[in-house]
């Protein structure tokens, strides 16, 4: 007999490692949902451009330097008419070797964490924040965030998501330009560029791996999210 989704859902959480004794309605439940201002102007140097012309300039970008050290630029993959757009921090060593966002080990629980809500990681779009590998994987320079910032806009301005999921700490202070904690941060819709598009907050999967006690933030955050895309989609659909 095939699996049904409840069962497909409890073996994605345990690959998640996130205990099976939760009551999963508690998990479904957080905390009401606040609108906040849009932040991120949105626009840049790169708008006009389609998905093809964007990414042949990621490829030979030389904005801010990181392409002294990088082995390639690492542009996004997926769906580009994605609903959800999941977006991270920059690249690592295992993403500047084959060019895709989270292929590593927080890539593969993120595609854990994707399953848990019955998501391939072809159905999502995903990008990061920087485009190349800082060396030694130190955290972006805010240089190099406004030099690649452009990219990243218009990327959603291209998918036009119904969601995007900061992935941690970077990717959500940059995107909403605050540095209000992630803890701050989650449970509540933010929104993104002139199309005021929202945007969740969880924390960065490398962080879970740190973390594993955390994982049920994130089983929290992502039911948030996803009842933030089901609302969308009903807002669409009348
Ligand atoms: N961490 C990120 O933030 N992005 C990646 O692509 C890989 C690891």
């Amino acid at each position: 007999m095939s699996e049904g989704p409840a069962a497909r859902r409890l073996r994605y959480l345990q690959a998640m490692g996130i205990p099976l004794w939760v009551p999963r309605e508690r998990g479904a439940s957080t905390p009401a949902t606040a609108v906040s201002e849009p932040s991120a102007d949105g626009s840049g140097g790169d708008e006009g451009l389609g998905w093809d012309e964007l990414q042949a300039q990621v490829a030979a970008c030389t904005r801010c330097g990181l392409e002294r050290t990088r082995t390639q630029a690492v542009f996004g993959v997926g769906d580009r008419r994605a609903r959800w757009m999941f977006v991270g921090e920059a690249p690592g060593a295992d993403e500047d070797r084959r060019g895709e966002p989270f292929v590593g080990r927080a890539g593969r629980l993120l595609d854990a964490m994707l399953r848990a809500i019955d998501l391939e990681r072809g159905q999502v779009y995903i990008a990061n924040i920087l485009k190349c590998r800082p060396p030694h994987n130190r955290d972006p320079l805010p240089e190099e965030v406004a030099c690649c910032e452009p990219y990243l806009q218009r990327q959603v301005a291209l998918a036009a998501p119904a969601l995007i999921v900061a992935l941690g700490r970077i990717a959500a202070h940059n995107l909403l330009k605050t540095q209000t904690s992630l803890g701050g941060l989650r449970g509540r819709v933010h929104r993104y560029g002139p199309q005021g598009i929202p945007v969740v907050v969880t924390y960065h999967p490398a962080y879970l791996l740190r973390s594993p006690g955390e994982k049920r933030k994130v089983w929290e955050d992502l039911c948030h999210a996803r009842r933030v895309v089901a609302q969308a989609d009903d807002d669409a659909a009348h």
